[in-house]
């Protein structure tokens, strides 16, 4: 029921903290030394020796594979590939039994995920999957499944799914990290602390609520719109740029703000707003660089930026407001004003939030 809600996208946003309660409860131990994964037990030897994570899976679970490539890379020191399942079930991908196949899916039914398992499989590696819903075809097929305790999720774009998605892709990170002896204790540590504390942070987000539907009011009008973000941020560039384009129908496109220069910055002029993920992290000076740019050539600038990115004022138009987090956990935080601002455009513009035109909850064809 959506309850006190217009509609079920805006309570799956607000539902985020509880989502991610859900999701974090249990796996994490009291001393903050380990991350309980029980599901995965029988494995420990097989992801003791994998040397190479292929992440398969589609659209925002897709996007939620990118942010882990950064994540499994830094702190498991694993090498890792993304792909669309679409596009994976088709190649000729290497894969062996030292492979570790990572699906990521919502509903557990999208059917090219469905047919990348069957393919992994048969090519000897085995198949982790983080997945929603309980019991889904997706659940059954893979060898271990992680699941994400989002809740049903009944608008079509995700939201509290994919921000769970993240926490358990950390916690896999951590996870790995830590059987693999490639991530001290002490940073182990922390990390799992700083998780703890996402829901209540996510909580916070929610008082910038008006400044997002006044800079919403703002820029509905537009027909395009650019999303950048480097690092973690780039992946989360592309989410915001996907929430905007499925409930709005606008344009959007995401980039890495470091490949502006390299045509896209062709496309700024005062039409072109630009939304640019600038909180805290070892690329902050460059992404002010980056913007730098757009601003140079009178580009509307609306920045995500940490509580104490003072600087930033100077650079944006508009800017909203995330609590202060290191760059893996700001990402989290980050995609929740997105969505809130892609939310908020699409109902200035009158559209159909819950069910956009031409799309489906799950997309269970090929
Ligand atoms: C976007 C969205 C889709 C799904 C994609 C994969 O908001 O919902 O892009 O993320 O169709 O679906 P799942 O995660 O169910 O495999």
């Amino acid at each position: 029921e959506k309850g006190e809600y217009p509609h079920y996208m805006l309570k799956e946003i607000y539902e985020q903290p509880h989502a991610v309660q859900d999701t974090l409860d249990g796996r994490i131990s009291p001393q903050n030394d380990e991350v309980i994964f029980k599901e995965l037990e029988k494995y420990r030897e097989y992801l003791s020796g994998v040397n190479k994570v292929f992440i398969v899976a589609c659209g925002t679970s897709w996007h939620a594979g990118l942010v882990a490539e950064y994540l499994l890379e830094r702190y498991a020191r694993l090498s890792v590939e993304v792909d669309y399942a679409a596009e994976f079930r088709y190649r000729y991908p290497v894969l062996d039994n030292k492979t570790l196949v990572l699906t990521i899916s919502q509903s557990g039914e999208t059917a090219d995920t469905i047919a990348a398992i069957g393919e992994a499989q048969s090519l000897g590696a085995k198949v982790l999957s983080i997945v929603n819903v309980p019991s889904s075809t997706i659940a059954r097929n893979s060898n271990m499944v992680i699941y994400t305790y989002a809740g049903r999720e009944i608008g079509v774009a995700s939201t509290k799914a994919f921000t769970t998605q993240l926490v358990v892709l950390s916690l896999l990170t951590v996870y790995l990290g830590l059987l693999r002896r490639n991530l001290p204790a002490d940073q182990a540590a922390v990390m799992l602390q700083d998780l703890k504390r996402v829901p209540n942070e996510i909580s916070k987000i929610f008082t910038e609520v008006d400044n997002i539907k006044r800079i919403a009011r703002a820029f509905h009008k537009h027909s395009n719109a650019l999303y950048l973000g480097r690092g973690v941020g780039f992946p989360i560039a592309l989410e915001g740029a996907l929430k905007l384009k499925e409930i709005s129908y606008i344009h959007a496109e995401g980039y890495s703000a470091a490949e502006m220069k390299h045509g896209p910055i062709a496309l700024i002029d005062e039409n072109m707003p630009t939304v640019v993920l600038a909180f805290k992290g070892r690329r902050y000076e460059k992404i002010l660089g980056n913007i730098m740019e757009v601003k140079a050539r009178k580009g509307k600038l609306i920045a995500v930026a940490s509580a104490s990115n003072d600087d930033i004022t100077r650079v944006a138009d508009e800017v909203i407001r995330i609590p202060d987090a290191t760059e893996s956990i700001s990402a989290i935080l980050a995609v929740v004003p997105l969505q809130i601002l892609a939310y908020y455009i699409a109902v200035e513009k009158g559209c159909s939030v819950d069910q956009p035109r031409n799309l489906a909850k799950s997309v269970t064809v090929e």
